[in-house]
């Protein structure tokens, strides 16, 4: 199963044997791995920035121009998204102090244990408190494809930017790259492939996100078929933890298969927004589905369904779906050939291009249903793009 258990650590360190040292400690283990040791502080925030470390040990006797706790202060000022650790030995006591970006202090000499066990517990501790833990990701995925996933996901990624601070929409849908036609999207506008895949920093971002005149930033499919096989579950398990540094709400209009990169990306997901319509193969493949989720694992919390065309029930009745899934739905869209038709032709989300027709209503209570699940609740922010 994909995961980000590997804590990825910088070390600030300009005394050789304690460097060798740390190195030594790490090298018998695999759950914390060394990205780099720095001896100069004037580069350290540069490489915070490239690296994206999740944590970073400094020594408080630091020498050179930025001195051990001047650099403590200079990850803080910078927007302290990192924990720091701060080395140090009994004759120097340093307290931890959050506010003063000082997250944990481990003294010397100190064993291999306490250095996991400290590196881990501040991580931990770190992003339950920060808004890296706060971010949520919405996996809108269907047991059955063309029952709306790619329509639904997007226009609850710009109902979500509404809400929210800032919404990213994958197109998870590696293969076909739906997001890619619905928006009329150039051949040459970069992927989630352009990502570099060792330094991935913020900045990369930038340049290969897609800003959407909607107001909400994608991460683009690859251009064509052939190149899905190129990402890699590792690749989905970089790209949403980085993501999840930099947006409140990531949205992943995914494709209709269990496959290893849609299994990474359900793995990663807070919540699976699950498409469902009233027909019979839906339902039928909905408890196939279901069972699969219970074999690995997933609480059946973690899946909300959305009932699409919920007001066409073609024939069968809407306890059949009830039944087969063991509960009422949480959530409704109704159908609206006319506005879904011509927005979608037109690369629009028809929640911008008829914020009061019934189906945009339907997607904006979904956007904020979705985040009073996780205790995000916010009221729509007036004027937002
Ligand atoms: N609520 C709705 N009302 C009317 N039409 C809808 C609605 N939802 C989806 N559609 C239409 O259904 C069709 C399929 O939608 P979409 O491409 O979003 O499905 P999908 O699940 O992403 O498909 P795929 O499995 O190919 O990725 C589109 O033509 C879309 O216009
Ligand atoms: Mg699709």
């Amino acid at each position: 199963m994909a995961s980000s258990d590997q804590t990825r650590l910088l070390l600030v360190e300009d005394v050789p044997q304690v460097a060798q040292y740390i190195r030594g400690l790490l090298n018998s283990q695999s759950s914390v791995k060394l990205l780099d040791v720095l001896t100069d502080g004037t580069k350290v925030l540069q490489h915070i920035a490239e690296l994206r470390p999740d944590v970073v040990l400094v020594d408080a006797l630091l020498q050179g121009r930025v001195k051990g706790l001047q650099l403590v202060q200079q990850i803080r000022d910078a927007g302290g998204r990192v924990p720091v650790i701060v080395l140090t030995v009994p004759q120097n006591p340093v307290d931890v102090d959050p506010e003063a970006g000082i997250h944990g202090v481990l003294a010397m000499p100190f064993s291999g244990f306490d250095l996991m066990n400290r590196i881990s517990a501040v991580r931990k501790e770190f992003e339950s408190s920060s808004t890296v833990g706060s971010s949520k990701v919405f996996a809108v995925f269907a047991p059955k494809g063309g029952v709306g996933k790619t329509t639904l996901a997007f226009n609850l990624a710009v109902a979500l930017g509404q809400l929210e601070q800032r919404t990213v929409l994958i197109d998870g849908s590696l293969q076909f790259g739906d997001l890619r036609a619905l928006l009329k999207v150039p051949v040459d506008a970069p992927s989630i492939l352009d990502l570099p895949t060792d330094r991935v920093a913020e900045s990369d971002l930038q340049d290969v996100l897609w800003r959407d005149p909607s107001g909400i930033d994608i991460l683009l499919a690859p251009p064509r078929v052939e190149m899905a096989e190129m990402v890699t579950t590792r690749d989905v398990d970089k790209v949403l933890s980085l993501l999840r540094r930099v947006y409140g709400s990531i949205v992943i209009d995914m494709s209709s298969v269990l496959t290893d990169i849609n299994l990474a990306f359900l793995d990663l997901s807070d919540t699976i927004v699950e498409i469902v319509t009233y027909d019979s193969t839906t339902i039928h493949n909905t408890v196939a589905v279901a069972d699969a989720f219970r074999m690995i694992g997933y609480p059946a919390s973690k899946v909300r369904y959305v009932v699409n065309r919920a007001d066409s029930s073609g024939g069968i009745d809407p306890g059949d779906l009830e039944r087969a899934i063991g509960r009422v739905p949480e959530h409704r869209v109704v159908s609206d050939g006319v506005l879904v038709v011509q927005s979608n032709n037109q690369g629009m989300p028809f929640v911008l291009a008829d914020p009061a027709a019934p189906i945009s209503q339907d997607i904006g209570r979904l956007a904020s249903e979705l985040l009073a699940v996780h205790g995000m609740g916010r009221t729509p922010v007036a004027g937002r793009r």
